[in-house]
């Protein structure tokens, strides 16, 4: 049985501005990088397809996609405050990660400009796209008397420096895993309407396309990187980030379970259908894919995740710091141990089939 961590509440910056929550490992983070090593990658051997990706972005097929229509003229005072604070939590959360993207791809494109002026066009229209989605949340959030200073966060939160191949692998997943979401939410709700307590959702269809997309010009940057698929340490990069992606996304579903009901949604469900399916597309990009069908993988993933819970539970009571420290030690050196037997399933050679992976 799965259990929230508690009822979200709202706290503010100052009035109608939301305070950004507290970052933690499963909150989503800021990124910085080495420009000039980006400068100097060869990427000659894709350079056709970034050319053809180029084209396609700037052919802007949602131009007029985020508009928002009459369906969104009304109040929404009628929803209790469990559901407001239970989608404004996720109107934040998907919100930063949009923003998040923006400002990497925005000072990538700064940086690149006079080196390469290939990938700083490529960066400032997925910078552009980023942008529209994360203006379009906040805007959702303000239809809830709330919304993200984006300067403040802009300024104010930490930027965790990845190198460039990290930067590629992570990315291209979150877009890759981007897509999933939001097209598993489409397709579940066209399904089943009389879930669709609020407008945004109809738009994921389109919008999810430009995570396909962003997904795709990573696709074409990581195999231009020979080093990144064609080595031992690519192999192992690539499980790493796979593992790492995957549970963190099982891990943040599993303490927001109260809104995918919301949705009509099993949480596990939903999980385990976004994590397949971005792991069997990583097969056309990523040297190795995961063995998700193995007996022990959700049972392990689910353990860290119910451990999680107990870690935030023993963080949020009043015990001393020593106190929590040692009834926290157990708890993550379980987490750490299957994270390692999970890193230790036998992976699945993408290279091997790549022309039969779909
Ligand atoms: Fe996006
Ligand atoms: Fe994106």
């Amino acid at each position: 049985m799965v259990k929230t961590l508690s009822q979200p509440t709202i706290e503010e910056l100052k009035p109608g501005v939301k305070a950004p929550v507290k970052e933690t490992l499963l909150t989503p983070r800021f990124y910085t990088t080495d420009f000039e090593a980006i400068a100097s990658m060869d990427i000659s051997s894709q350079e056709a397809e970034l050319r053809a990706m180029v084209a396609e972005m700037k052919a802007d097929y949602n131009r007029h996609h985020f508009v928002r229509d009459e369906s969104f003229d009304q109040s929404w005072e009628h929803l209790d405050e469990k559901t407001r604070a239970t989608f404004v939590d996720f109107l934040e959360r998907s919100c930063t990660s949009e923003f998040s993207g923006f400002l990497l791809f925005k000072e990538l494109s700064r940086k690149l400009k006079d080196t390469k002026p290939l990938l700083s066009e490529i960066f400032n229209l997925m910078a552009r796209d980023e942008a529209r989605h994360a203006g379009f949340l906040n805007k959702a959030m303000s239809d809830f008397k709330i919304s993200l200073d984006l300067g403040y966060l802009t300024k104010n939160r930490t930027y965790t420096f990845f190198k460039p191949e990290w930067i590629i692998y992570a990315v291209y997943l979150s877009e890759k895993i981007g897509y999933w979401r939001y097209i598993t939410v489409y397709r579940h709700l066209e399904k089943h309407p009389e879930y669709q307590f609020y407008p945004l959702f109809r738009f994921f269809e389109s919008w999810c396309q430009d995570e396909n997309r962003h997904g795709d010009i990573f696709t074409a940057l990581l195999r231009s990187q020979r080093h990144m698929w064609d080595s031992w340490t690519g192999r192992l990069w690539a499980r790493f980030f796979l593992l790492t992606v995957f549970v963190t996304h099982s891990l943040t579903v599993d303490e927001r379970t109260d809104f995918y009901e919301m949705i009509g949604l099993d949480a596990r469900e939903y999980d385990q259908t976004v994590v397949c399916n971005t792991n069997a597309t990583a097969g056309r990009a990523f040297p190795v894919m995961l063995n998700v069908d193995h007996p022990e993988f959700f049972p392990r993933v689910y353990r860290c995740s119910e451990r999680n819970m107990e870690l935030a539970a023993i963080d949020k009571s009043n015990a001393p710091k020593i106190v929590k420290f040692f009834r926290k030690l157990p708890l993550m050196a379980g987490i750490g141990w299957d994270m390692l037997r999970l890193y230790l399933i036998k992976p699945i050679d993408a290279e091997a089939i790549r022309d039969t992976v779909c």
